[in-house]
């Protein structure tokens, strides 16, 4: 063979070697395993917990909880002069599963300020922020919700790792660099929705006001220090905040925390299924439906009795609750009367009053387990919001 021939099949076959190589990269690179954002992505290889989350539609009631669309400006007319002028004077359904967020967000009668309204709604939304970084807050709410598809998923709490849990939202990291303390990861999977937060009015940012910690005396500070109120009373002409789900603020500090009982603890119960394997439930709802599985690791009462606690601290904080809205819907009532003829500084200190003990009353009125969480924060919240108005109204007398 000639050494020009030799050289010739050499360089074929290196040519050869090198489009196998670049083919095989190119290939490797198609086929890196895309992202799954779904919760049906999981299916075949996560039965239990993928069966577990499929429940998430159900829907029923508790005495004061469950997953029913309770319509509170029903079950409290009050509401539509308390919230006067928020939105939630318009429309105001108790919240439901998972699977429902993000269809509850669109439908929602409510104005929608931005993108960053389906920060907690979808799990499509970790990757939206990937992809736009923060210009997408204040980009439209119906483009980009239409090119969401599920509502809250695995790859909330997992990104792409079923099992390990990941924080996957900015607002909660940047909220948490104002605490000093750690927190258990299985209560911080739920702290990126299930807290207080509000959009800046300006970028729209998912915007958490801890930096003066997580009592509603520190989130005012907070509020006051970064000059935000959420809207002025149409009634009154005083500016009010709006809180939303303060679940692990005021969870923080009751007798569970201190013993180390998690949130995952009592909502995703270990289960087991046929074969006798354990997993968590994904079932997230009332734990008054699982109580065996999610207290009585702990408690020794009977099941019925242990509900029986929970109710009685329950209705307890809601015939406080009850107290003061009607005393707010009083104390409105007189300021729209009144405001007119009352010197400056005295209206002054009244919006002061009904700022302050309205955003007590606010935070477990809305903090969703009627204040079981941490039922002597929620008892002393409604303690101080009805000395507030006590003192308002003294003030016009
Ligand atoms: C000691 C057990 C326990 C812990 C810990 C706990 N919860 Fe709950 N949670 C309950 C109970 C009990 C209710 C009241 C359910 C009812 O009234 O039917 C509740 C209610 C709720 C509700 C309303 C659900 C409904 O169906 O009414 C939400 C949302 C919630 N908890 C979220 C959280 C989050 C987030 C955390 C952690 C920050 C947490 N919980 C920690 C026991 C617990
Ligand atoms: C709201 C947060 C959240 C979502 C959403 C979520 N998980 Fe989990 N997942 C958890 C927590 C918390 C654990 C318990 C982790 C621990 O104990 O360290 C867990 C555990 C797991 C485990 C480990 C085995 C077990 O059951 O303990 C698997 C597998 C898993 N999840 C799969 C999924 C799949 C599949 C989905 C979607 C259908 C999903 N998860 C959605 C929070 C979540
Ligand atoms: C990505 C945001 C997000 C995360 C993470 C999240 N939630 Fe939720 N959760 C929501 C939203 C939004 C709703 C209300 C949905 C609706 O009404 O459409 C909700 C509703 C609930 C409810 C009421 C459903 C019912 O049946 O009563 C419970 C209980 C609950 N979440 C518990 C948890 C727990 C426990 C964790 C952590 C393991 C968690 N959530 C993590 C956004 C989230
Ligand atoms: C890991 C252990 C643990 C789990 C799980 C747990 N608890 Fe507790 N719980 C405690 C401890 C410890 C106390 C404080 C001592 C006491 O009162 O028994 C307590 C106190 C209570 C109290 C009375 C005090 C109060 O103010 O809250 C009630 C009611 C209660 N738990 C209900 C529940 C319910 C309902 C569940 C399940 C949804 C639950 N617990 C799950 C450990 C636990």
């Amino acid at each position: 063979m000639s050494k020009i021939k030799e050289s010739r099949i050499i360089s074929t076959a290196l040519i050869i070697m090198i489009a196998v190589i670049a083919l095989a990269g190119v290939n490797y690179i198609i086929m890196q395993p895309e992202e799954i954002i779904y919760a049906e992505g999981w299916e075949n290889d996560f039965p239990d917990q993928y069966q577990s989350y499929l429940r998430n539609a159900e829907m029923v009631q508790t005495t004061y909880g469950g997953s029913k669309p309770v319509d509170y400006l029903e079950k409290y007319p009050e509401l539509r002069t308390i919230y006067e002028g928020v939105g939630f004077d318009i429309e105001y359904l108790r919240a439901r599963g998972h699977v429902y967020s993000l269809e509850d967000v669109i439908h929602t009668e409510r104005n929608k300020a931005g993108a960053s309204c389906l920060a907690c709604k979808t799990a499509d939304y970790v990757a939206m922020e990937d992809e736009h970084g923060s210009d997408l807050y204040a980009m439209n709410f119906y483009e980009m919700a239409e090119g969401a598809k599920a509502g809250v998923s695995c790859y909330d709490c997992h990104r792409n790792q079923p099992g390990v849990l990941e924080i996957t939202r900015g607002h909660l990291k940047k909220g948490l660099e104002y605490l000093e303390e750690d927190y258990n990861k299985k209560n911080l999977v739920c702290a990126q929705c299930h807290i207080e937060y509000y959009l800046d009015p300006e970028t729209k940012e998912v915007t958490v006001p801890w930096k003066y910690g997580t009592d509603v005396a520190d989130i005012e500070a907070t509020f006051i220090e970064w000059n935000f109120t959420d809207w002025t009373h149409p009634r009154t002409g005083g500016d009010l905040y709006k809180i939303q789900h303060p679940e692990f603020e005021t969870y923080l500090g009751s007798v569970h925390d201190s013993f180390g009982v998690t949130c995952v603890d009592c909502h995703m119960p270990q289960m087991q299924n046929e074969e006798g394997e354990s997993y968590h439930s994904h079932h997230w709802t009332s734990p008054l439906h699982t109580v065996e599985a999610s207290c009585l690791g702990c408690h020794s009462q009977a099941g019925n009795e242990l509900i029986g606690e929970v109710e009685a601290l329950q209705g307890r904080v809601e015939e406080k609750n009850i107290e003061v809205i009607q005393k707010l819907v009083e104390l409105i009532t007189r300021i729209e009367e009144e405001k007119e003829d009352l010197p400056e500084d005295v209206l002054e200190a009244v919006y002061q009053l009904h700022r302050s003990a309205q955003v007590r009353w606010d935070f477990v009125f809305v903090e969703n387990s009627q204040g079981f969480h941490h039922y002597e924060k929620a008892m002393a919240y409604l303690e101080e919001a009805s000395d507030m108005i006590e003192e308002a109204l003294n003030m016009m007398d």
